[in-house]
């Protein structure tokens, strides 16, 4: 198993995965009910049947550890207890968050600020022994999903260990029209997940599906 996502069956780790199965790897969603994730993965593999160059399995969230790396894509307020459940299995593994912690008040989404900065520092907190880098933050659940979309992006990818910001880039680049850009430490995850609240804000006023693009670099 190439990637292993804990909380997959949602609409952002089903587009991630869904990304990654098409890129030729191997990919498990994960849930906290395995039957619920084999019935994701089969409506996937059915309507994109002959367009996966790897392959996607549905597995509990405990086997989603087993990816050489595995992404977090729960609810922010699911994430830590998440984690901490999942104990020691993560232990040297490079862990992706990818939670933004949003409300929607009216016309537009506000950021929550977690007490320890970030959700991806919450993470690294609840999972001392992982490697955390924080990525895929803005990118539209539906466009990823749809393999016709003809998704462009840039993807800011940010963490402490070098390893973990290396190998996320690596994932990253696997993805055709997404642009990894290393944004720095796992200090940088605060902003990152926050500026989400205006990306969705931006989409919700202007009727738009937007994706994140930089110009200059
Ligand atoms: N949607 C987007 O466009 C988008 C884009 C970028 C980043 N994100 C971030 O990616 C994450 C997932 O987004 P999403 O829209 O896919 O979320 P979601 O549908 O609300 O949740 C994803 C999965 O998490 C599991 N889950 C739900 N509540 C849980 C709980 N209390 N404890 C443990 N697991 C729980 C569920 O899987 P099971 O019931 O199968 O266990 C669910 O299918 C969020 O943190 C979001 O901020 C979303």
């Amino acid at each position: 198993m190439d990637i292993g996502i804990i909380g997959g069956t949602g609409p952002a780790g089903r587009g991630l995965g869904l990304r990654l199965a098409a890129a030729g790897m191997s990919v498990a969603i994960g849930s906290r009910d395995p039957a619920r994730a084999a019935g994701v993965v089969d409506e996937m593999a059915a309507r994109w049947a002959g367009r996966l160059g790897g392959s996607l399995s549905g597995v509990g969230n405990v086997e989603a550890t087993g990816g050489k790396l595995v992404v977090l894509a729960t609810p922010w307020d699911a994430a830590v207890r998440t984690v901490a459940e999942l104990g020691d299995r993560l232990e040297g593994k490079v862990l992706v968050s990818m939670a933004n912690a949003l409300v929607r008040e009216g016309q537009e989404m506000v950021p929550l600020f977690h007490p320890r900065g970030s959700v991806a520092a919450a993470v690294q907190a609840a999972a001392p022994g992982a490697k955390v880098a924080a990525a895929f933050h803005h990118l539209p659940a539906r466009e990823m999903a749809d393999l016709d979309s003809g998704l462009v992006a840039d993807v800011l990818v940010c963490a402490d260990d070098p390893e973990a910001t290396g190998e996320t880039m690596s994932l990253v680049e696997r993805i055709e029209g997404l642009r990894p850009l290393d944004a720095g430490s796992l200090s940088q995850a605060a902003a990152i997940e926050a500026f989400t609240a205006v990306c969705v804000t931006l989409n919700i006023r202007h009727r738009a599906h937007s994706t994140l693009k930089l110009a200059g670099i």
